[in-house]
């Protein structure tokens, strides 16, 4: 099967950093389904474990973790999927990634497809929409009830990004939260106010006056998605008394938590990656989010956040979308469709 993959880690600029490799086809065993992959979505995780390090990879290196695609084989213990499904899925960071003609995942973080979505649309989806359900029904503890939400917002810290642009959706629909989004250009303030931010303020400016200027000084939750070490003070000052904090952004140096004993402030990690990597009890939990997500997309509730698709799939095109990743300044998501 053809795949693009690495066994050095080196800048992107330089051709090898991302190379098309033949590879043999896997088998599927267990609860593994074998998927033929449609479309991938590139994501800064790729980049983060692409960083150029002295390592050398014996075997090529796949990375990816966002796919859509077919299931053209279940191991004999799978239960949810059969042969023919169409599926969307992020996958797990210890085990070999998508952007391969094919590619083994364990049923239970698999999700069944929007049918109203064509493959490159549904691509976009999985990674970040996992994180985001994640990080606002499971680590803030948002009630799915929009009753209960009625008075309470919303600080999204890097709304237009690809996880920002999924959360902004599902706390303002779904929620029905008050969601104030930061944007720095005239292009993602577009953005993240058709995705349903009511508030967009600017993460280049003060933070704080900003929140006192549109009359929420003290937001009940913030979810950071950029540079938790520049944010933590800033978010400890804005946070409400009693109020919860999540990030999904790993910190450079300690993060002082004193800083939000007084208030008796939650701060949470997410990580997509938890319930696969440490095979939690409770890891089916990604296959129901994924679903639905797949129902509320095809119930009109939310929309794809694809904003680019580079075809066809191959190191050229990969290397194109991680260098647009490392720029920084990513709107929605990019996918990659069709194996050439
Ligand atoms: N823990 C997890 O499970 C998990 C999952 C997914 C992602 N992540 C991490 O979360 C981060 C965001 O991921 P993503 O996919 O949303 O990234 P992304 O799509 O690359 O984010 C790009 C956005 O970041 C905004 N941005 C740039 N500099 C900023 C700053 N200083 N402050 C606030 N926003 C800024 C830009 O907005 P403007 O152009 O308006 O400036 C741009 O729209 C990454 O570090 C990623 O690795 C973690």
């Amino acid at each position: 099967m053809k795949a693009v993959a690495l066994t050095r880690y080196l800048p992107i600029s330089d051709p090898e950093s991302l190379m098309d490799v033949e590879l043999h086809k896997p088998v599927a065993t267990g609860r593994d389904l074998l998927v033929m992959i449609h479309a991938i979505a590139v994501n800064p995780v790729d980049t983060k474990v692409r960083k150029p390090k002295d390592k050398l990879e014996i075997t090529p290196k796949i990375l990816g973790w966002d796919a859509a695609g077919e299931v053209v084989e279940a191991g004999p213990d799978c239960t949810l999927f059969k042969t023919g499904d169409k599926v969307f899925y992020a996958g797990d960071i210890t085990r070999s990634g998508c952007n391969a003609e094919y590619q083994l995942i364990d049923e239970r973080i698999v999700g069944h497809m929007p049918q109203s979505l064509s493959f490159e649309q549904a691509a976009a989806l999985p990674l970040t929409a996992v994180t985001a359900w994640e990080s606002l029904f499971d680590r803030l503890g948002i009630a799915l009830d929009i009753a209960q939400n009625r008075n309470k917002n919303l600080l999204i810290i890097g709304g237009a990004g690809g996880v920002g642009s999924i959360a902004i959706q599902l706390a303002n629909k779904l929620a029905g939260l008050t969601v104030v989004a930061t944007a720095s250009r005239p292009e993602t303030v577009r953005w993240v106010q058709e995705l349903g931010a009511q508030y967009v303020i600017n993460h280049k400016h003060d933070l704080v006056t900003q929140m006192r200027e549109i009359g929420i000084p003290q937001p009940d939750y913030i979810f950071c998605c950029n540079d938790t070490d520049g944010y933590f003070s800033v978010m400890a000052e804005l946070i409400k008394p009693q109020g919860k904090i999540c990030s999904i952004v790993e910190t450079a140096q300690p993060v002082d938590l004193n800083l939000l004993k007084n208030k008796s402030a939650t701060f949470a990690w997410e990580l997509m990656f938890t319930r696969s990597m440490f095979q939690t009890a409770d890891m089916t939990e990604q296959h129901l989010i994924l679903d639905r997500i797949a129902n509320l997309v095809d119930e009109g509730v939310l929309k794809t956040t694809l904003n680019e698709t580079l075809s066809p799939i191959n190191a050229t095109n990969l290397r194109k979308a991680h260098a647009q990743l490392e720029a920084g300044g990513t709107i929605g998501k990019i996918v990659l469709s069709v194996w050439a």
